[in-house]
């Protein structure tokens, strides 16, 4: 057992490491959470022995990213940090000591606002002027990176930017420098098309940006800077008016009218309970926003009373930072189990010590291909950084290099199929490696799996579990004996009484009456979703007539390029394809497009990309409404595109669409059109 001098000292030494490698060397080799909660293991050693405070502690001061390349400059005032809240429980507690300080009877109204995960950035303005800007340094003292800030297009270099208000003689403000989303993608998106390395954090990136020696780098880099506090102001305006800003709101409207980019959606509530109630809320849209957050900032809205708080170590008592549960993990990868999807794609998985992170136990994560494993040279027994944000699927960002005994393994891609023993191949340039098998039983389990789900052919009670007793009983061996299904055989499998057994039969018998675009996006054929097979069923208008096309026929088809159609082509030249759709021809399954329904001509001329779950219109009633006014359904967001139709959780294509300025509509809107 450690004496509590000796964690103590552990931990100073630790943190401190930790601190330098993630202000300094911006290449953090643990998580934000691991590091706060031995940060608070060491808080909680001081609160309890208050001689084991030493001047080295990290609690002592704030992290520094001072390095010896920029000339320096002088705060006007402390840049001040958060104390940070993780519980409702927390936010009652801060308030209750605050009223402590405070004359009986206050009442706090607080703002909220986004905590932005970035850095923080000082700027000075001399009569409307941008004069310098700083990081945070130690608080105290920062480097000048007045030039690279000046290259951030949301950074105003006069203010106010419009208008013909008064500018301050001088203010000093303060906000926090990030990627936007779409401008981080696009950024990576850029490295890729140039054969270089991708970034993966995008508020490392962009601290290396902000630090860059030459700024023509960082002009080259899409910045963002968020601005939402006054460090200093002189008393007037430049024409000796009083400037009077009781409130936080007061002061972020004023920034605002500067022109500066305030916090967006930063509100005023009356009262704790409602700050609390809005917190689910911004959980849930976290992950739509086009920038990063790690929380919110919780301020009290009257600047007196917030002066009046004062300050505790590096933290204002007014203000403190909620911050949301960390999505990122450090666990070990205990094994590597290979998935091999419909297309034959293998897809390591990490078999991982459980672990709990944003808000679940993880012990399974995607690690993409093989290529992500060497090229980030992750080994059997490393410890390895996990993500869980929102509803995406757990995956390994990379392994902790640092934390390694020397016993970790390479982990190699598999030289058979792990299941049907066919030599894996990875088709030249491809990042993927494959069973190339189409027979591969797992192939066929994971092709009929996907073949009965919703958004395919959407057979109504037999799930994947169904299947797998299916295929392990001997009675269907591909998509097209799901049709032969007889009650007999169907009673004979655990769990079917004969009403389950009837429902069954008439999905099925439904199912073969899907539009032949329904049954094409179905077929599992690599890159053929809904939209690419609704232009398929409309050019061919039956699979006899898409079978007989070749590559160019299908590549006139507007979204479809050369790679997808010779993929297309090769799928139906396949022997086992052929037989597949012959059977399920024979079976009595829908080969042939409907009448198309003329609604009327509203949308005529007009291409639209769909993206996202729309609220009530499935994407094939969407689609069928758009052509049965006149209009077009793309596959792939260009300027060509009249509008990016939206739902939840859209994909890139909304990023896209916004980068192009494609006006972005949804459902309601889209509805409108048609009246
Ligand atoms: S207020 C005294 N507001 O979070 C003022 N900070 O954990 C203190 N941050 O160092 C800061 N968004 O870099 C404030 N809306 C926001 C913020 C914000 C992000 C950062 C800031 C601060 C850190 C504290």
């Amino acid at each position: 057992m450690p004496t509590p001098e000796s964690r103590a000292q552990e931990l100073r030494q630790i943190l401190n490491e930790h601190s330098y490698r993630y202000y300094v060397l911006n290449a953090p080799t643990i998580t934000d959470a691991e590091y706060d909660a031995l940060y608070h293991e060491l808080v909680a050693l001081e609160t309890a022995h208050p001689h084991l405070i030493m001047p080295d502690s990290p609690t002592q001061r704030a992290g520094s990213d001072l390095t010896d390349d920029f000339p320096k400059v002088e705060h006007p005032a402390p840049i001040l940090s958060l104390g940070n809240a993780f519980s409702d429980d927390d936010l009652w507690a801060w308030e209750e000591r605050n009223l402590k300080l405070l004359p009986s009877g206050t009442q706090l109204a607080y703002m909220l606002e986004p905590k932005l995960d970035g850095l923080t950035v000082v700027i000075h303005y001399d009569n409307g002027v941008l004069v310098k800007a700083a990081t945070r340094g130690n608080g105290r003292v920062g480097d000048d990176v007045t030039a690279n800030v000046r290259t951030i297009r949301t950074v105003p270099l006069r203010i106010p930017a419009t208008g013909d208000i008064a500018p301050p003689r001088h203010i000093v403000v303060r906000g926090e420098v990030l990627f936007l989303k779409h401008d981080f993608n696009a950024l990576n998106e850029r490295q890729r098309e140039a054969g270089l390395p991708l970034y993966v954090n995008a508020r490392n990136t962009a601290s290396g940006t902000l630090k860059q020696k030459d700024s023509r780098i960082t002009a080259s880099r899409p910045l963002t800077c968020y601005l939402y506090d006054i460090v200093d102001i002189s008393p007037d305006d430049i024409h000796g008016k009083p400037i009077y800003l009781p409130t936080q709101q007061a002061m972020l409207d004023y920034m605002r009218d500067m022109g500066f980019f305030i916090p967006p959606e930063s509100h005023l509530y009356p009262t704790l309970s409602h700050i609390i109630q809005q917190i689910p809320t911004w959980i849930e849209k976290r992950h739509a926003l086009d920038f990063e957050i790690d929380g919110l900032v919780i301020k009290v809205n009257d600047r007196k009373i917030d002066a009046e708080l004062g300050v505790v170590g590096k933290d204002p008592r007014g203000a403190i930072a909620y911050k949301f549960p960390a999505e990122e993990a450090t666990t070990t990868l205990k094994a590597v189990v290979v998935n091999i999807g419909r297309t034959g794609k293998l897809t390591p998985t990490a078999s991982l010590e459980p672990v709990f992170v944003g808000g679940v136990t993880v012990s399974n994560a995607t690690m993409h291909n093989y290529k992500f494993i060497a090229e980030l040279d992750v080994r059997l027994g490393d410890k390895v950084v996990i993500k869980r944000s929102g509803d995406v699927i757990p995956y390994v960002i990379g392994p902790v290099p640092d934390l390694r005994d020397g016993t970790e393994q390479p982990i190699l891609p598999p030289t058979h199929c792990p299941v049907c023993h066919t030599p894996i191949i990875q088709p030249e340039g491809a990042v993927d490696h494959f069973c190339p098998n189409t027979a591969c039983p797992e192939r066929v389990y994971r092709s009929i799996e996907f073949f009965v789900s919703r958004g395919a052919m959407d057979i109504e009670g037999m799930g994947g579990q169904t299947v797998k007793q299916l295929i392990e009983a001997g009675f269907i061996h591909d998509e097209a004996d799901i049709f032969a299904l007889k009650a007999d055989d169907l009673l004979t499998l655990d769990g079917f009484a004969q009403k389950k057994v009837d429902n069954l039969l008439a999905s099925i018998e439904k199912a073969k009456s899907r539009p032949l675009a329904q049954l094409l996006a179905s077929l599992g054929i690599d890159g053929v979703g809904s939209t690419v097979a609704q232009s398929l069923a409309d050019k061919f208008r039956s699979i006899r007539a898409l079978m007989d096309a070749d590559v160019q026929a299908i590549q006139e088809i507007d979204g479809i390029g050369d790679v997808l159609a010779e993929n297309i082509v090769a799928w139906f030249d396949d022997d086992h394809h052929q037989r597949l759709i012959a059977k399920l021809t024979a079976a009595g399954v829908n080969m042939q497009a409907g009448e198309k329904t003329v609604l009327g001509d509203a949308l005529a001329g007009k291409t639209f990309v769909l993206t996202g779950t729309l609220p009530t219109l499935s994407r094939e009633k969407a689609t069928e409404l758009i052509e049965a006014h006149g209009g077009k359904v793309s596959s792939s967001v260009s300027k060509k595109t009249s509008y990016v139709l939206m739902g939840d959780s859209p994909g890139s294509k909304a990023e896209k669409a916004a980068q192009l300025g494609v006006p972005i509509i949804d459902e309601q809107a889209f509805l409108q059109m048609l009246e």
